[in-house]
């Protein structure tokens, strides 16, 4: 359980470092674990955690693994795309560059690790602040009871409640830490997005999303494809479009597009306390 806790929490952050008016975001610094990983763990000798290996990557534009835990990009990508910025590079891709490399971290970093969890000392946003960070976007983790592997325990292929009910009190607990950051320093500003609700949408009404399949990993072996990994030997489905999840872990790039388009639709529905259109536009 803890696996799937920890490979499915996201935590990113969108700061700007200064304005024009050209670009409202000069800058994205990227943090969170696999579900925006674009590639820092293929600089990782010792790590399991890794997608540099097929069927991954298999609707990546080069059709390649590319370090991403999908089937083509993830959440980072979206977002970037969004924002009319290329995608933060991995942190790990920029250390072996020479040392001018300084400047490359001013057009953003992603510091997004496959297997990343949180601690208390990460929470440190000060860490941040002092850099000249003054917007947060932070994503709140998914209905996680609901991955391929913990359905695989059940049954019946029920969502495991307790893991979901131990999501939701994560969620909870970081906005109530955000409302303790903002009172502390006023001159930030932050959204925080409800992934839960989004995610629950999906499984309760997949085909207003055009998805067929939300229990069942697309790349695996086994019952619901999550008693094996997204591994070479495995096998994957036809349609990537119509399953939510990529892996027994992992969202398809179906779904990612599907969760940063409804966080730049503008609505306010899954925006506590201000959407992230309105982060950005001030
Ligand atoms: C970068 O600078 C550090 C400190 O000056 C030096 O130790 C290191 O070898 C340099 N790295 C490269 C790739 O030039
Ligand atoms: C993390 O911080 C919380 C709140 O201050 C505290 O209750 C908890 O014991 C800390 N956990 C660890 C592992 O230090
Ligand atoms: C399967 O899920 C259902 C619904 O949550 C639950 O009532 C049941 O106890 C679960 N069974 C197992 C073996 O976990
Ligand atoms: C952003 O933060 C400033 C300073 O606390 C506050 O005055 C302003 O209302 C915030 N903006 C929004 C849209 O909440
Ligand atoms: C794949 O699934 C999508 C979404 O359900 C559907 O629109 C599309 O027609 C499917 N493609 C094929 C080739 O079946």
């Amino acid at each position: 359980m803890s696996q799937c806790v920890s490979l499915l929490t996201i935590l990113l952050f969108i700061f700007c470092l200064s304005y024009s008016d050209a670009q409202m975001v000069p800058a994205v610094f990227v943090f969170g674990d696999s579900l925006v990983d674009v590639g820092n763990n293929n600089h990782l000798e010792l790590s399991l955690a890794k997608a540099d290996f097929p069927h991954n990557g298999l609707d990546f534009p080069r059709k390649k693994a590319t370090g991403r835990f999908s089937n083509g990009k993830n959440a980072a990508d979206f977002i970037a795309e969004k924002l009319g910025l290329p995608t933060s590079p991995p942190y790990l891709s920029l250390r072996s560059l020479s040392n001018n490399s300084n400047n490359a971290f001013t057009m953003g970093v992603s510091f997004a690790s496959g297997g990343a969890g949180i601690l208390n000392e990460t929470n440190k946003l000060f860490r941040l602040y002092d850099l000249g960070a003054r917007k947060f976007f932070v994503v709140g983790t998914g209905a996680i009871g609901c991955c391929p592997t913990q359905r695989n325990q059940n049954k019946t292929g029920e969502c495991n409640h307790e893991t979901n009910y131990w999501s939701s009190k994560y969620n909870e607990a970081v906005i109530s830490l955000l409302k303790e950051i903002k009172a502390e320093i006023k001159e930030i500003n932050y959204s925080f997005f409800d992934t839960y609700s989004v995610f629950l949408n999906f499984i309760e009404k997949p085909s207003l999303y055009g998805f067929t399949e939300v229990k069942a990993a697309c790349c695996g072996l086994g019952n619901l494809n999550a008693q094996v990994p997204c591994l070479p030997i495995s096998t994957y489905c036809t349609n990537r479009t119509d399953h939510v999840f990529w892996d027994l872990y992992h969202p398809t790039e179906a779904t990612s597009r599907i969760i940063v388009d409804t966080i730049f639709s503008g609505s306010q529905q899954y925006a506590y306390p201000i959407s992230v259109k309105q982060l950005i536009s001030m």
